[in-house]
């Protein structure tokens, strides 16, 4: 059974109880402490006592400069005794301020993030960061967009091609996180979960975590991580037969990012991975087409695709500066090292701020033995990537 396996028994499940490591938690949390200051963080699915999201922000407090920290959980009213066991058998919540004990008290509801009192919560909050349930990220997103929250929280890559929230994502309403871009994520689950999938271990004691692959993290606060521009080399026009365009839509159909043809200037579609990858400023993300959506899937040949994202190159001012980078890419792979000096000071005349620019310059100038502008440019680019 794959990560992706695993995650679908999650969605489907409603008492998802994955719990987030605290190594995962500080390593998307450092990309934003300055928007901490003076704030209130709500952690809306998390019982102060276990989550690990809680944990971060009280141990933090000082440090982020916090104004206060709420935690609420959620306990199904459902639950079985046997369930129960693992559960905290209140719903609970507790504000710290910084001073004194951070107080748990009882709600008086399931403590169902859009419950009333949850929603009371919500109104005092800046940020809401935490892990929500997998098989209600819709609706939890769609809750904290409409309440005009900043946010920083878990969800499976595939919950984007809903239509209400690929909406978001076309427009850059919200984006992915810094620290995952593929691969999977460990959460501990705890010891009696029926869950069947085959990526679980135990770790030396005795703890049980199973991995996800498709978690990412979503924001609608800049990170300032942008991925580097994609430096492709393969061309459409030439290649025709590698790029079939889809029955019902005028899109070429492209299965892995490195495949993308740097000439060609229509609709691609394209795995939704590629948003692990994507620098909008080479590429716009046009459209979302999901598997099984009101009859409009893509096909092939006859045949359905699985989910894919419509792209198109930016032709505008940023696009520029990538046809220049390609185009030099391509002469230095002709050895015609000065022509691809040209090209990328062509982008440096357009975005004097491109550290990509720069680091291919200093390589171009290394072959031509020009140590005093290698060194240059290569001081240029370690300072911009500093930034
Ligand atoms: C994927 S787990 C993550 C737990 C915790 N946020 C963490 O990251 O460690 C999702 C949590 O949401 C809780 N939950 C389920 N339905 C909920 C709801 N309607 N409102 C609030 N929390 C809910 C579950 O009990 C579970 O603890």
């Amino acid at each position: 059974m794959s990560n992706n396996t695993n995650l679908l028994e999650a969605v489907k499940n409603p008492h998802d109880e994955f719990y987030t490591q605290l190594k995962d938690i500080e390593k998307e949390l450092k990309n934003y402490k300055k928007y901490f200051k003076d704030k209130v963080v709500y952690c809306n699915c998390d019982h102060p006592k276990k989550s690990k999201f809680f944990h971060y922000f009280f141990k933090n407090f000082k440090k982020l400069k916090l104004k206060k920290l709420i935690s609420s959980c959620y306990v199904d009213q459902n639950l079985t005794l046997f369930d129960l066991s693992r559960n905290p058998p209140k719903s609970v919540y507790t504000i710290y301020d910084g001073t004194g004990k951070d107080e748990i008290k009882d709600l008086n509801g399931d403590g169902h993030f859009s419950s009333s009192e949850c929603l009371n919560l919500l109104k005092q909050a800046d940020i809401v960061v935490t892990n929500p349930p997998f098989s209600l990220f819709q609706k939890y997103l769609k809750q904290i967009i409409e309440h005009e929250k900043k946010f920083i929280i878990m969800g499976n890559l595939n919950a984007l091609t809903y239509s209400s929230i690929k909406e978001k994502i076309e427009t850059r309403q919200i984006w992915l996180g810094h620290s995952i871009r593929g691969g999977g994520t460990e959460f501990q689950i705890p010891d009696d979960y029926p869950l069947k999938a085959v990526n679980q271990r135990r770790d030396g004691y005795g703890r049980r975590f199973v991995s996800f692959g498709c978690v990412r993290w979503f924001t609608n606060l800049d990170h300032g991580f942008r991925p580097p521009f994609l430096l492709l080399n393969k061309k459409y026009h030439g290649n025709e037969d590698n790029y079939p365009k889809y029955d019902n839509f005028d899109a070429i159909n492209v299965d892995r990012v490195k495949d993308i043809p740097m000439d060609y200037k229509g609709y691609i579609g394209v795995p939704i991975t590629f948003l692990d990858k994507a620098n909008y400023w080479q590429f716009r993300v046009e459209k979302f087409i999901r598997k099984g959506y009101n009859n409009k899937d893509l096909t092939l040949k006859g045949k359905y695709v699985y989910h894919r994202l419509l792209v198109k190159r930016n032709g505008n001012y940023w696009g520029k500066i990538t046809q220049n980078l390609e185009k030099g890419v391509e002469k230095l792979n002709l050895k015609d090292i000065k022509g691809a000096i040209k090209d990328f000071t062509t982008a440096i005349k357009i975005d004097p701020a491109c550290a990509k620019a720069y680091h291919l310059r200093s390589q171009a100038n290394y072959l031509l033995d020009r140590n005093e502008q290698f060194l240059d440019d290569l001081k240029k680019y370690l300072n911009l990537k500093k930034k």
